[in-house]
């Protein structure tokens, strides 16, 4: 255990809830902390491990993803395997609902719109020609352009299944009260007429709020920055083939580095769904700014 990790024993996705240690991962989740599971492996059938070649993503994407409630699945090259990929995504949504029921049950009524991502490629693959925005090895949080979240949380759980023991590096970096106070003074003001004007036009999916906006400023000043980038408070972390990992994306910063063959399953959760609402980002900026925005 470090100050950026919390490192965890758990080695089956589905265990009856230990309440004594609820407390503690939960608050330093909460915090900012990643939860670490270096033993929680998600096995692969031979069938599934067949199906790891990056040559199964429809080229103009990134990955593979699927929303496990309506079977909406996107990126698959090879429609002949959509359905074995479909069936493994599922398999490990469904185990990431039993691993919340088993280590995070204060959230298992309030996480919704799930999202789950097959993630074929070499970071370096997505790396080589992408704009600094949109590059992952540099330090961010998460927050997305064209759908505002108005604060709701991203909760995330990444497991490696690389199958030669690859790790998948990341470097990990400071609490977010420090990250938000190093950049709010460096952010461009917030313009309610744009945001409605970005919604009509549907560059937005729905009206981007001023957290928001904030949370997408930082998300480009932290990636432009060489400085901070290399200056920044960070760690580096190898999570290494059959570990995963958690943690709330919109507030951690991280950086992908190196790695592949990754399957991630994103959840939101409302900001008054946490154990201490105080924590999320939307309060952070919420005091600093002395604003309500959202
Ligand atoms: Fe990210």
């Amino acid at each position: 255990m470090n100050n950026y990790l919390i490192e965890l024993g758990l080695n089956q996705w589905s265990s009856p809830p230990k309440t004594d240690s609820d407390i503690s991962v939960l608050s330093g989740l909460e915090q900012g902390k990643v939860l670490f599971l270096p033993q929680l492996k998600f096995e692969l059938s031979p069938n599934e491990l067949a199906l790891l070649t990056p040559s199964i993503v429809d080229p103009k994407r990134k990955n593979i993803s699927l929303k496990p409630l309506t079977g909406d699945i996107n990126g698959v090259a090879e429609s002949s395997k959509t359905e074995e990929v479909k069936q493994l995504i599922e398999r490990f949504y469904q185990s990431t609902q039993d691993l919340i029921r088993s280590l995070l049950p204060h959230y298992q009524n309030t996480l919704h719109s799930p999202t789950a991502s097959l993630r074929l490629h070499p970071v370096s693959q997505w790396t080589k020609n992408a704009s600094w925005r949109k590059d992952d090895t540099r330090l961010h949080v998460d927050a997305f352009p064209s759908r505002p979240n108005h604060g709701e949380r991203i909760l995330r759980i990444f497991t490696n299944i690389n199958p030669v023991g690859e790790s998948r590096q990341w470097r990990v970096g400071e609490p977010f009260p420090s990250l938000a106070k190093r950049f709010l003074p460096t952010l461009a003001p917030y313009s309610p007429f744009k945001a409605k004007v970005m919604s009509m036009v549907g560059i937005t999916k729905r009206y981007r709020s001023h957290y928001d906006h904030l949370m997408l400023q930082m998300h480009d000043r932290m990636k432009e920055s060489a400085d901070y980038q290399t200056t920044g408070e960070q760690v580096s972390v190898a999570f290494p083939s059959g570990s995963t990992w958690i943690c709330f994306s919109d507030q951690t910063p991280h950086a992908a580095m190196s790695g592949q063959y990754m399957l991630e399953q994103t959840y939101l959760l409302p900001v008054n769904a946490m154990a201490n609402p105080q924590h999320s980002p939307l309060n952070v900026l919420q005091q600093l700014t002395q604003k309500t925005l959202i």
